[in-house]
C-alpha cells in the first residue's frame, strides 16, 4: 500500500508501516529527523495536489497550536490563524484518499467541523501516560487497544521549557504506530486483493 504521513518531521508512523511491508512516505515543513529517503520536506497541500491519487491511506497530523481547547483562553486574540488552521484540516479530510486518520488532541475541529470518531490513550498502546488523541477516521474502523498498561503519567505536561519541548509533545507514540500499520495496513491489503 502507498501511504502518505502527512506532517510528520518523526519517521514515527512512516517507519512503523515501512516495517511492515508498505511504501510508506512522510511529508513534512521540516526536514525528517531520521532519514529522508522516504521524506518530502514541503507544504503537503501542493503534495495531495500533485499527486492526488497516488494514496491508499493517509494519516495526518496537523498542528494543533490554534486549535487545543488547552489553548482557549487565547482563542480570542487568533481567530484568523485558527480559521487557517480549520482550512488546513478540512483540506487534509477531504482528501481523494480512500482510507483518512486525521489526529489531533481535544480541540475545537469537534465544534468547527465534526465529532472525533475516536478518542484514544497512549496507555492503551504499550505507553504508561495520559494523553487523550482525537482520530477523525474516514473508511477506517477505529483503533484496537494492542496493550494496556496500568501508568497514568502525563509526561509531556512536566517537561522543561526548551526549544525542542514542542517537538517530544508532537512526537507520536511508537505503540500508537505500530497498532495503526498493523491494524490498517492489513485492512488497505485485503481492500486492494
Ligand atoms: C503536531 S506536529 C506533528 C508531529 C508528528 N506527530 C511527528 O511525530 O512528527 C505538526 C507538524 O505539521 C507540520 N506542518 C505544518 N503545516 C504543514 C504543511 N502545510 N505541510 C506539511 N507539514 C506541515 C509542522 O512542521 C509540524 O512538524
Amino acid at each position: 500500500m502507498r501511504v502518505l504521513v502527512a506532517c510528520e518531521f518523526s519517521g514515527v508512523v512512516r517507519r512503523a508501516f515501512r516495517n511492515v511491508g508498505h511504501d510508506a512516505w512522510s511529508c513534512d515543513l521540516l526536514p525528517a529527523e531520521d532519514d529522508q529517503t522516504h521524506h518530502i520536506t514541503g507544504d503537503v497541500a501542493g503534495v495531495l495536489e500533485a499527486l492526488p491519487h497516488c494514496w491508499d491511506l493517509m494519516i495526518a497530523h496537523p498542528p494543533c497550536t490554534h486549535l487545543a481547547v488547552s489553548g482557549a483562553r487565547w482563542f480570542k486574540d487568533k481567530l484568523p490563524q485558527q480559521a487557517e488552521a480549520l482550512d488546513f484540516v478540512r483540506l487534509l479530510l477531504s482528501a481523494p484518499i480512500p482510507l483518512i486518520c486525521l489526529e489531533n488532541p481535544i480541540s475545537i475541529i469537534s465544534s468547527r467541523i465534526r465529532k472525533p470518531d475516536q478518542i484514544i490513550q497512549p496507555w492503551q498502546f504499550g505507553h504508561g501516560e495520559t494523553k487523550a488523541t482525537c482520530l477523525w477516521l474516514k473508511g477506517l474502523p477505529e483503533l484496537q487497544p494492542t496493550q494496556i498498561v496500568e501508568g497514568r503519567e502525563n509526561r509531556v505536561h512536566r517537561m522543561p521549557p526548551g526549544p525542542d519541548r514542542w517537538r517530544e509533545r508532537s512526537r507520536t507514540f511508537a505503540g500508537i504506530a505500530e497498532a495503526m500499520a498493523r491494524q490498517w495496513g492489513s485492512l488497505a491489503q485485503e481492500q486492494a486483493a
